[in-house]
């Protein structure tokens, strides 16, 4: 039976605000962003009549993991998700490792969705311990020469003889991190195993760009699309994030299960048991208010850091636009209690802190044994499981939070599967938008990241001269 997030906004100090007995201008807007979500964009899009003020507009996102599971259903072998299955396959019976080159919205959520549910240790495990799949690496978002060598020497490590493919994802097809790591990872597999490069590469990207050409040049036997009207934040739902989970046998079937299912409850549900619009006009109603200008996504699970930095990229990109929008910082508990825990106690209360933490845990449950030396006085919680421990400390700090009037808020996933992440990340997906259009920001595209780009070649350039 799978489970549904549950969503607990009671302790953000807005509940009291909630549209029952709120002034009707804030239901209205709400019912508007919620209207402009579920159709008036995507007609939008579809008729080819953006106006200028309103582009980009990438909303189909939102249709994206429907449109994708029922088209498998109707055909699993030429839908593309059949197509991603094979090659997830082929890959899975043909190499020892893969590297997945990409970032942002091209790297962000396949990390997270693997951090979250692999083993932690996952490529040091045996072959056989990884279900005979293959290890998984991430190279091509950074610029940084130790790791991109750390990567290659892995690889040659793992795998002298040159058993290894790159999953290359780019939309635009030109991004400078992802590009540089593909022309100098190709060049080992180029040396190692020149007759296998077509089976081996499988890149993923936009229509138009260099990485396609670059496609068709090596011959690659699969090659998959970003979406048009889906922007790369927004796209973990296509290839982008369905082909590298796959290979590593994550079920995306019902990854894609929980996104639909999220779909349906922000399409037809009352606000009250409706999460992504609860959640968006939670957040509006903050800054309204006042002073709330941080978010932290306070993780309770070690395997959900990665999740923050995909929310961190998702807020920041889509909200952070024409002087607004709330700043996104992930807290990785308990680990940040002893650092962070201090400030939002004490310091500005600037923050809404929103926890996201699982009730089960994967593995058998290790608790405290009595012990002779009973060093930090541990004996007196003799028999308290681990997960006990955290959930207490998690409760304790809500409770101290709310002792000083600080909001808080809590995402709490039964075991963390794929169905719950899948209706996280679209839950999440969803009260990103919807906030953006309460706050009169464009959710989509990213123009500020453009200026760091300008002055970099410029300073290239000039280097050359
Ligand atoms: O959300 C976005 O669109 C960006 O973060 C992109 O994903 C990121 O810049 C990478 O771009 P690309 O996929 O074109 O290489």
């Amino acid at each position: 039976m799978p489970h549904s997030i549950q969503v607990d906004l009671s302790r953000s100090g807005c509940q009291e605000n909630s549209l029952s007995n709120k002034d009707c201008s804030l239901a209205d807007d709400l019912k508007n962003a919620h209207q402009q979500v579920c159709s008036l964009d995507l007609e939008l899009m579809a008729r080819g009549e953006i106006p200028d003020d309103q582009k980009p507009l990438d909303g189909n996102f939102y249709p994206l993991p429907d449109k994708i599971l029922s088209e498998y259903r109707t055909d699993r072998n030429e839908s593309e998700l059949g197509k991603i299955l094979k090659t997830a396959n082929r890959l899975q019976s043909s190499v020892e490792a893969i590297v997945v080159l990409g970032i942002g919205g091209s790297y962000m959520g396949t990390r997270a969705l693997m951090d979250a549910c692999c083993e932690p240790y996952y490529n040091e495990l045996s072959k056989a311990e990884r279900g005979g799949r293959p290890q998984l690496y991430f190279a091509g978002n950074h610029l940084d020469n130790d790791a991109l060598q750390g990567v290659l020497g892995r690889l040659r490590a793992v795998t002298p003889e040159g058993n290894w493919g790159i999953i290359v994802i780019s939309k635009s097809g030109e991004t400078l991190e992802t590009a540089v790591a593909f022309r100098t990872l190709l060049d080992l597999l180029k040396q190692q195993c020149p007759q296998d490069l077509p089976n081996f590469v499988v890149p993923i990207t936009g229509e138009t760009g260099s990485l396609n050409r670059m496609a068709a040049e090596l011959g690659c036997t699969s090659v998959f699309r970003v979406p048009e009207g889906v922007g790369g934040r927004f796209s973990l739902f296509s290839a982008v994030g369905l082909l590298p989970a796959a290979t590593i046998g994550l079920d995306v079937v019902q990854l894609l299960q929980g996104a639909v299912d999220m779909n349906e409850t922000f399409r037809t549900a009352e606000l009250s048991s409706n999460p992504p619009l609860d959640f968006a006009l939670t957040a509006y109603q903050l800054q309204l208010q006042g002073d709330v200008s941080i978010r932290v996504l306070s993780v309770w699970e070690q395997a959900f850091a990665s999740l923050g930095m995909w929310y961190d990229q998702l807020l920041s990109e889509s909200l952070g636009k024409d002087g607004q929008g709330m700043t996104p910082i992930t807290m990785v508990n308990t680990r940040d209690l002893h650092s962070r825990a201090q400030q939002h106690q004490a310091g500005r209360n600037d923050k809404w802190i929103v926890n996201l933490s699982t009730r089960q845990s994967h593995a058998d449950q290790l608790q405290i044994r009595e012990s002779t030396s009973d060093v930090a006085g541990l004996n007196d919680l003799t028999g308290v499981t681990l997960a006990e421990l955290s959930a207490a400390a998690r409760q304790g700090t809500n409770r101290a939070l709310c002792d000083v009037q600080r909001p808080t808020a809590d995402i709490v996933l039964e075991q963390g599967d794929e169905y719950e992440l899948g209706q996280f990340f679209q839950m999440m997906m969803l009260a990103t938008v919807v906030e953006g259009k309460l706050l009169g920001v464009n959710p989509y595209g990213q123009p500020g990241v453009e200026a760091y780009k300008k002055h970099m070649r410029n300073i290239l350039l000039s280097a050359r001269r």
